[in-house]
């Protein structure tokens, strides 16, 4: 079939992973994981390996300038159908988009499909099986290449870890953060590559977001301080008046799959979908007015979350009128059902993935 080396120790180590009963997000890494490196100008072996620590010497590249790219996908096995990815070539085309942006040579389209769907497929018994669980796939790439020059490097490491996680959340809905000083992403940077340095950026913010109660920041447009461009780690949408209504892509925001997938499934429900520039200054007056009803997050982790309030840097609230969520909380459910195999999904969503 595929071009994967199991390497010995690797499927012994996942046979004996216990997951515990409660399930956080991101803490349990899987016992083995999927490996890749490249050099003079070729991608080797991929390796399925039990789980160590990389060796690299401090002087790597990733370390000092940040080259480096990641993905996030869940596979699903809810009460033991499937497993399921959930549009993987979505995530592996975007991967070479970041990878393009940030120098680093692209991985292979079949390369990077085969890796998450083996990694599913081997760690099938370690998929937790509750509606919202998954198991989270994490393929990464980074500059490896020992050299202080400020160059592309030479040499890079592909990997895939994978960790049995439950909701990213732990409550029913969030309150977020409104950065109006800091930005995320200017235009012409690094603000649509899913890479750490968008990530570094967000931290401190994401801090005060958090002594603010605040489950997410959102991030205003670097230019203006005014239109909104996403959350941390997941895209913005909001319901005016019956209408969904989400930021505009631009090169300062991450084209989510989750997003794009529910504007798809919201226009098959016959919802009206606006994508446009939105002015932060007028939906909180669209909210007190009560014309703005809702507000969600949405992301491979997030799934969708409702907002139930905005916070300004000096602790005023604006929280919804209402808390039902209705709108937000029925996407979910569809979404969800294509995601975990209870619904029809359009075609190429949902991949089965073939673990016998
Ligand atoms: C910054 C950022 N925006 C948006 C998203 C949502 O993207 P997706 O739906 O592809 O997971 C994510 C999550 O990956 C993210 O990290």
């Amino acid at each position: 079939m595929g071009r994967l080396k199991v390497m010995p120790g690797a499927l012994e180590k996942i046979a004996e992973c216990k997951l515990p009963r409660e399930l956080n997000f991101g803490k349990i890494i899987a016992p083995a994981y999927i490996e890749c490196d490249y050099k003079d100008g070729k991608w080797g072996e991929l390796k399925l390996v039990p789980y160590a620590p990389l060796h690299l010497g401090p002087e790597a590249k990733v370390f000092h300038y940040g080259q480096e790219i990641f993905e996030g996908l869940k596979a699903y096995y809810t009460d033991r159908q499937g497993p399921f990815l959930f549009r993987p070539d979505q995530n592996a085309t975007r991967f070479n988009l970041s990878a393009q942006r940030l120098g680093m040579p692209e991985f292979p389209i079949a390369d990077f499909l085969e890796s998450v769907t083996a990694m599913a497929h081997y760690c099938k018994e370690i998929i937790p099986t509750k509606s919202g669980e998954s198991l989270y796939l994490r393929p990464c790439m980074i500059a490896t290449e020992e050299s202080l020059g400020i160059k592309p490097g030479l040499t890079y490491k592909y990997f895939v870890i994978a960790s049995p996680s439950g909701p990213y959340f732990t409550g029913d809905s969030i309150k977020v953060y409104i950065e109006r000083e800091r930005a995320r992403a200017c235009p012409g940077g690094i603000g649509a590559a899913k890479t750490g340095g968008n990530y570094a950026a967000s931290l401190v913010s994401g801090k005060r977001a958090q002594e603010l109660g605040c489950g997410q920041t959102l991030w205003l447009d670097a230019v203006n301080k005014r239109y909104i461009e996403e959350m941390s780690g997941m895209n913005f949408m909001c319901v005016i008046e019956g209408i969904i209504y989400t930021p505009a892509m631009t090169d300062t925001i991450l084209d989510g799959i989750t997003r794009k997938s529910i504007i798809q499934l919201a226009q098959d429900f016959g919802m009206h979908v606006v994508e446009d520039k939105m002015d932060i200054n007028k939906l909180l007056e669209q909210v007190a007015q009560g014309k703005c009803t809702e507000a969600f997050a949405c992301g491979t982790a997030a799934i969708i979350t409702p907002i139930r309030g905005f916070v300004e840097g000096n602790g005023k609230e604006l929280a919804f009128k209402s808390a039902d969520s209705k709108i937000a909380m029925k996407l979910r459910q569809e979404l969800l059902d294509r995601q975990e195999g209870r619904k029809t999904a359009p075609a190429n969503w949902r991949v089965l993935i073939n673990a016998n």
